[in-house]
This record gives structure tokens, C-alpha cells and sequence, in this order.
């Protein structure tokens, strides 16, 4: 476990037991199983996946630095010393922004989008993350055959997404079982809306970059 350390006001940086440049990071990230909660909200998933898998790599993102500063005290709170998980890392970043300029290409084994936002009404679909020229950057920073991972509660959104995905042509539909080992976690949202009595469907699909055109 790192040791406690004050969080940043604003800017733009990943955080565990210091401030850590992101291009100091980023190289460290090679030869690991690396994956991302974006929009990690209060990072139950992260947090989660991060106490099961030490030796992954688990970045948890959110726009809002009130979110991670929640997350932050949360995963402290839960350890036996008070400190940070020595791999969970705190990103304060613009979901857009992180996945198309501040990743590098094929960095990550799983991106998990959890019970986003999902803007019903019609003129605020432009909002959702889940639009057809974001699956280009998602495509961008999977590994090869690397898995893309989405929940929801709203049905539109789940179609809308679902044919984004799927016309894009850069993902095929993935065998659930590629989620075995986090389908007991349950996000604040989907905890939320499961008491409520709806329904979340996860959808599972792995990149298919790197496979040779037929
Ligand atoms: C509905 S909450 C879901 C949180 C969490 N995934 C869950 O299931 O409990 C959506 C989260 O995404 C974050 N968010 C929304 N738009 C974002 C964006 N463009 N970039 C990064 N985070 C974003 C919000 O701040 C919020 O914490």
C-alpha cells in the first residue's frame, strides 16, 4: 500500500502514492494487464477490481474531481493502512479527451463504460459518449482483441450504442465469459437502479485489430 498524499485542486494527473508524470507513467505500462473504469463516478467497480487483481493495472477515470476525490478517500478508508491501492490510479480527465490524445495506442486489455449518462432526451444525444466517432478512439487505445465492456439501464441507449459498436466494424460481439471474473461487481448506478426494480444489461465485445481482412 503507498502512503497518503493530498490531491491536486485541478490540472491534470494520475495519482497514487505521488504525482506522477503521465509520460513517466505511461511507459510503465507495458507487459501489464492494464484496464480502464472511465466515468468510474465513485469507483465501486474500480476500487473492486483493483483489491481482486493486484497485479493489474486499474485507472480509474472521471471528469469530476469531486468523483475521485470520493473514490480516493473510499479505497483509503477500505485499506488496512490507510493508503492507496498500489495499482489504482486517479485520473482527472474529459472521457474524449483521455482517448484520443492522452492514451497511446494499444495500452489497454479492458475499458469498461458503466451505467454512463445517458441523455435521453433527443437534443442532448450529441452528449453521450457512446456516439459513432468515439469508437474509432476506443478501437485505438485496445490492445489487439482487447475487450470493450458497456452497461446500462436505458434501453435506447443500449441500442443506439449497440449499433454503433456494431456497424463501426471494428468489434465483433464477445463471449460473456470474457467478464466472468467481474460479474459480481455492481456499480453505485447499477446498485441504484437494481433497487429500483430496472434492469442493467452488460454488453461484452472485443476489437478486431490485428486480424487480417479476408
Ligand atoms: C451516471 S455516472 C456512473 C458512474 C459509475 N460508472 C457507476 O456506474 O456508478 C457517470 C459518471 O461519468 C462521469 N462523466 C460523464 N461524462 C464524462 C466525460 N465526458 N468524461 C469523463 N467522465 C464523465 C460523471 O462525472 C459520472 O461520475
Amino acid at each position: 500500500m503507498a502512503k497518503k498524499t493530498p490531491i491536486p485542486d485541478s490540472g491534470f494527473f494520475i495519482l497514487n502514492d505521488r504525482y506522477v508524470l503521465l509520460d513517466d507513467f505511461l511507459p510503465g505500462l507495458q507487459d501489464r494487464t492494464v484496464e480502464l473504469d472511465l466515468g468510474c463516478g465513485k469507483g465501486d467497480f474500480a476500487v473492486a477490481l483493483a483489491s481482486r487483481f493486484p497485479d493489474r493495472v486499474v485507472l480509474a477515470a472521471d471528469v469530476m474531481l469531486g468523483r475521485l476525490r470520493k473514490v480516493v478517500r473510499k479505497s483509503m478508508a477500505g485499506s488496512e493502512d490507510g493508503g492507496l491501492l498500489d495499482n489504482l490510479y486517479f485520473l482527472r480527465v474529459e472521457a474524449r479527451h483521455l482517448l484520443s490524445i492522452v492514451l497511446p495506442d494499444s495500452c489497454l486489455d479492458r475499458l469498461h463504460i458503466l451505467c454512463p449518462d445517458p441523455w435521453p432526451k433527443f437534443k442532448h444525444k450529441g452528449h453521450r459518449l457512446l456516439s459513432s466517432d468515439f469508437m474509432a478512439q476506443i478501437c485505438r487505445v485496445l490492445k489487439p482483441g482487447g475487450i470493450f465492456h458497456f452497461s446500462t439501464d436505458d434501453v435506447p441507449y443500449l441500442n443506439a450504442a449497440s449499433k454503433n459498436v456494431e456497424t463501426s466494424g471494428l468489434f465483433e460481439p464477445a463471449d460473456p465469459a470474457a467478464l466472468s471474473d467481474v460479474s459480481d461487481i455492481r456499480t453505485e448506478f447499477e446498485m441504484q437502479w437494481l433497487a429500483q426494480g430496472k434492469s442493467v444489461t452488460h454488453r461484452v465485445w472485443r476489437s478486431r485489430k490485428g486480424e487480417k481482412e479476408s
